[in-house]
């Protein structure tokens, strides 16, 4: 257990904050997974902590109110324009008097919950004022949310000022997806299970599919998500720290270095060779988007691995917003078994599908014989769901990320080559060039898409 420390959110006005980060912080307190913490809430308006802590406790399941006190009596605001730097040196006293009144250890995690055109500024401002890099045994850590930048060109620009100031060490880049219980088994299956490395390349597979369906828009997030789209605030990210756990070696150990060295491996050979991009009806007519706006809200892409375990074999991936359903899973396709039987020849392939939300869990799919029908194959379910076994506590992702970073383990935090190798893939799309084809709200994405599939061969399992 980590004995106490400050925790102070960069951007507490927004969403994130509320409906994770404090929910989160709580969640450590409430576990014993540090002792003690104080919250310094930073933002550019006037505002109070209570105002702030009552719309996050809305969004936590049965408060224990001992608990919620605790946090409630060591909580703080701090406004702060991130442009001005004797704000910086007022947030530095207030965290100075924070710890002395509350008996805390100099151990600091800094939060940016902002967007990206800020990194660069606070970054400079938390090092003029000495905020970050101790010298002695205390720590003091920043996590960045993402998306971190908006293209190659500003990911290296923001990464070139941080490793001005701070150590790679004390670097946090935040990629939710990482602290997901089903994304962070995605090497363990593979690794700790004869049945299934062997398996696990070209030879025995045929495809990988992944799928990052949501059946909401882009809720209040109009002037975040306009300029972005989805192929920015999804495959960029999410998607490709996705494919490459699949897809990379095995690493030495699942931890540090270890892992971010194959993942990275594994993005240097990764390219986009074909995708499709559309946008739902309506999304013009969302607050903050310009008119005429041809932003994507949905894509669907296939890329390819050039390396010796995946070479030819496709990999593709889907994301959009106002689909049907809300559902993130990937399938592993097996290539089919040569014709052994005389019925039902041939039979249908294996799939793995590892199910991250709803339902965690993962299943494969086998061949069987079916019921009094002679040799006749059906497909039957081999299903583990995580909540069966576990009961429903599976921590939230951002949980997960803040103990890690308390405890100051990297590797489920994205490094700065890694960033910017995903960054490098999603720059090589020409967006000028490609069409957006409208969808209705609430369905599998534009028309367009059934001649893609049929291009691209690809079938996606439902
Ligand atoms: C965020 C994106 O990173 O992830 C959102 O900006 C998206 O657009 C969200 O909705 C999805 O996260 P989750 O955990 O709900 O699958």
């Amino acid at each position: 257990m980590e004995k106490n420390f400050t925790f102070i959110i960069m951007g507490v006005t927004g969403d994130l904050a509320k409906l994770k980060l404090i929910p989160a912080i709580y969640k450590l307190l409430k576990l014993n997974t540090v002792a003690e913490a104080a919250l310094i809430g930073v933002a550019r308006s006037e505002n109070t902590i209570q105002a702030i802590l009552a719309e996050a406790k809305k969004n936590i399941r049965e408060v224990d109110e001992v608990v919620w006190q605790k946090l409630c009596n060591s909580a703080y605001y701090e406004r702060l324009d991130f442009a001005e730097l004797d704000d910086f040196e007022n947030l530095k006293n207030k965290i100075v008097a924070v710890e002395e009144k509350h008996g805390l250890s100099h151990n600091r995690l800094f939060y940016l919950a902002t967007l990206p055109e800020h990194f660069e500024v606070a970054t400079v401002n938390l090092a003029k004022v000495g905020l970050v890099n101790s010298k002695d045994d205390k720590w003091e850590r920043v996590l960045y949310e993402k998306p971190f930048g908006d293209s190659l060109h500003s990911a290296r620009q923001i990464n070139k000022e941080i490793d001005k100031v701070f150590l790679e060490e004390n670097v946090y880049r935040v990629d939710h997806y990482l602290g997901k219980e089903l994304v962070g088994n995605i090497a363990l299956l593979r690794f700790t299970n004869r049945v299934l490395e062997p398996l696990w390349s070209r030879v025995h597979i045929d495809s990988v599919q992944i799928i990052c369906d949501e059946n909401f828009g882009i809720k209040n997030r109009g002037n975040y998500y306009d300029k972005y789209g989805a192929v920015k605030d999804f495959l960029q990210n999410h998607i490709l720290q996705m494919l490459s756990l699949v897809a990379m070696e095995s690493p030495k150990l699942i931890s540090g270095e270890y892992l971010r060295n194959e993942k990275v491996r594994v993005l240097k050979k990764t390219k986009i060779v074909d995708i499709l991009l559309g946008q739902y009806e309506g999304y013009e007519n969302e607050r903050g988007i310009t008119p005429g706006s041809k932003t994507e809200t949905f894509f669907a892409a296939k890329l390819l691995v050039n390396n010796r375990r995946w070479r030819g074999v496709p990999f593709f991936v889907r994301a959009g917003k106002n689909l049907t359903k809300k559902e993130t899973v990937i399938h592993i396709r097996f290539k089919a078994v040569d014709c052994l039987l005389a019925k039902s020849c041939p039979a249908d392939n294996n799939y793995l599908t590892i199910r991250i939300d709803p339902n965690e869990g993962f299943s494969l799919e086998l061949n069987s014989k079916s019921l009094r029908k002679g040799f006749e194959v059906e497909t039957v379910d081999m299903d583990y769901s995580h909540n069966s076994v576990h009961g429903v506590n599976t921590p939230e992702a951002y949980e997960v990320l803040l103990e890690q970073a308390v405890l100051g383990e990297q590797a489920l935090f994205v490094r700065n080559d890694e960033v910017e190798l995903a960054w490098k893939i999603v720059d090589r799309i020409d967006f000028k060039k490609l069409e957006v084809y409208k969808y209705p709200v609430g369905s599998s994405g534009p028309l367009e898409l059934t001649d893609w599939n049929k291009k691209n061969n690809i079938i996606w399992k439902s």
